[in-house]
Order: structure tokens, then C-alpha cells, then sequence
């Protein structure tokens, strides 16, 4: 069966361009929305796939909203502009409709990088309140013991303060390296670096395998999906919920 994805009117219609809830509320209970050729109520809903909705006799320039799982690849920065010229992830993306990336990761960083044009839930994502969990695989030098597992498990002080508690899970460990996996709910810049160097050691390497309920497992690095319904239900629940 093909999923319909009904949204109200009020919604629809602010998000592309027609003025504030109320403005377009007005405007709905004036009876110059129709949906169908019906004239619409407070409270209609539609999908903008599928049905035909008119304001004024004119269809509306409405944005499909598009939502993409990267693997970042390492070597491409997050940021839209760059004084060095250095390649973009946005540049591994199509064109149009334009996207941009939710929060960032380090040049050097690889994995699961969100890229959309939604900024509502880009908004509630990024929003500290509700602190979706990213989970990183770490190869750090040396061997990481008890201790400092324990520090990183139960919070670090950062310059910017005390890091939230994280799951961390030894994955492979020898005398030269250790591979770790991390789970935090925060996202301030260059953390996962910083609360490893706060416990004595460096970062070799950096994957986020994990982002909220999106993984990359099945992507190639510098390739990229469009989320499914499912993903995109799940992600959305998460920024209201993690
Ligand atoms: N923490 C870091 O240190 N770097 C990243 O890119 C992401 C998390």
C-alpha cells in the first residue's frame, strides 16, 4: 500500500510562504483554499504528493521536503563556505532542492551526516532540550583502562563544562590501540576529541556510526540515501522523545 503523508493545511500553507499560522488560518476560513476542488476547513489535512491544493484558483509553490542519510567521507567539511576552497559535503548531494547539514562533523571525521531543507525538525535536532543520541567509534592510541573509562562513562570536564553521562563500550583493544564505541547525548564541537584528550589520550580516527536511529552501515563512504518513512517517523519521534 502507498503511504499517504497527510499534514495540515495550516502547515503546509505557512511553510510555503503564505504568513504566519494565523495569517493562513484567516485564509482558510475564508474559503479560498480548496483541496481537490473541496474548500478546505480549519483542520483539513493533506499530501502535497498527491492531492491538488489551490489558494486562490493557484497552485502553491510548496518545497518538497527531502531528508538524506551521508556517510560523510573524511576530507569534506560540513560548513557552506570555506575560505580555502576545501571540498563540501554538500557538494556529494544534488543541487536542488538545496539541503544542508543537521549540526556538523569534523573535516576529518567520517559517517552518518543528516543533510535537509526541513529546518523545523533541523531545529528540534539540534535544539539541547532534546539531545539526540549519536553513537562513534573511536580508535584511540594506547590502551584505555578502567579508569579512564569510567571518567568518560560518568562525565568529563571540558572548558565548557561537564559532559553528560555516555555509554562507552570497549570494542577491540591491543598494546598499540583501542576501538571504542561511544554513545552521547550532546553535541558540542569536537567533544568526542576533547573528552578523549581529557583522559590522557589522542583520536586516531572518528566514525559517528549512529545518529538518533539512522545508521550507515549499508553505505559506502561519499554515498547517500534518502531516509524512508520509517526512518523519518522514528527520527522525528526521537527529537521530541531522546
Ligand atoms: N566529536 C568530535 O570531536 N568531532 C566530530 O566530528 C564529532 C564529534
Amino acid at each position: 500500500m502507498i503511504e499517504r503523508k497527510m499534514e495540515r493545511l495550516q502547515k503546509i500553507l505557512a511553510a510555503a510562504g503564505y504568513g504566519s499560522r494565523r495569517k493562513v488560518e484567516e485564509l482558510i476560513k475564508s474559503g479560498k483554499v480548496t483541496v481537490n476542488g473541496v474548500i478546505a476547513e480549519l483542520g483539513s489535512k493533506a499530501d502535497i504528493e498527491k492531492d491538488k491544493i489551490r489558494v486562490c484558483g493557484k497552485e502553491p509553490v510548496i518545497k518538497k521536503k527531502i531528508y538524506y542519510l551521508l556517510n560523510k567521507p573524511a576530507g569534506f567539511i560540513c560548513t557552506l563556505k570555506d575560505p580555502f576552497n576545501r571540498p563540501k559535503v554538500v557538494d556529494l548531494l544534488p543541487k536542488e532542492p538545496r539541503v544542508f547539514p543537521v549540526g556538523r562533523l569534523d573535516i576529518d571525521t567520517t559517517g552518518a551526516l543528516l543533510l535537509t531543507n526541513d529546518g523545523e525538525l533541523t531545529n528540534l535536532l539540534i535544539h539541547p532540550r532534546y539531545l539526540v543520541k549519536k553513537t562513534y567509534w573511536v580508535r584511540v592510541d594506547g590502551f584505555l583502562d578502567a579508569k579512564a573509562l569510567g571518567i568518560l562513562q560518568k562525565g568529563v570536564v571540558l572548558e565548557d563544562g561537564l559532559t553528560g553521562p555516555a555509554q562507552v563500550k570497549i570494542i577491540k583493544a591491543d598494546q598499540k590501540t583501542t576501538l571504542i564505541s561511544i554513545t552521547i547525548h550532546e553535541g558540542r564541537k569536537r567533544q568526542i576529541k576533547r573528552m578523549i584528550k581529557a583522559v590522557g589520550h589522542k583520536v586516531l580516527s572518528l566514525h559517528r556510526a549512529k545518529f538518533g536511529p539512522l545508521e550507515v552501515k549499508e553505505l559506502q563512504p561519499g554515498n547517500y540515501r534518502e531516509l524512508s518513512q520509517t526512518e523519518l517517523k522514528l527520527l522525528k519521534e526521537c527529537a521530541k522523545l531522546c
